[in-house]
């Protein structure tokens, strides 16, 4: 299946009484397997867990470390810009060329780098003298 596809169908599964706004992120594994994610909120978070970083605890959860590749949709004028916390969650499994596609519903595409979302990612490297 297709990480659009995957992540097109999860979206459906969002949980949203807060937003209203459903997203869904799909992600592949560089053992090829794919891991999804939409957002789910809560009533004492209502911004609750983007899909972004559901799809990485899926991954996680499933024994895997490294992301290949990424997509993001959701419905809106532009592709969803996913937000600085995902940004860093990206950065910590995936390597800086690692391509991230973020969609809108309606097709519109931006691809964009894991270095260029989160440029000067703090990494478990700048903890080395510690
Ligand atoms: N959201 C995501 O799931 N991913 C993004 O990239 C942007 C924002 C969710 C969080 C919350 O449930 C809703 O969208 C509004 O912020």
């Amino acid at each position: 299946m297709s990480l659009l596809e995957a992540a097109t169908r999860v979206r459906e599964n969002a949980y949203v009484p807060y937003s209203r706004f459903k997203v869904g992120a799909a992600l592949r594994t560089e053992a090829g397997h794919v891991h999804v994610g939409c957002n789910v909120e809560n009533a004492a978070y209502p911004e609750g867990t983007c899909a972004e970083a559901g799809a990485i605890a899926a991954m996680c959860a499933g024994g895997e470390r490294v992301i290949a590749e990424m997509l993001v949709i959701a419905d809106c004028p532009e592709p969803v810009p996913p937000c600085g916390g995902c940004r860093q969650k990206i950065a910590e499994f995936a390597a800086p060329d690692v391509v991230v596609t973020l969609c809108t519903t309606e097709g519109k595409e931006r691809r964009m780098t894991v270095a260029e979302l989160l440029p000067g990612a703090f990494t478990q490297a700048h903890m080395d003298r510690s």
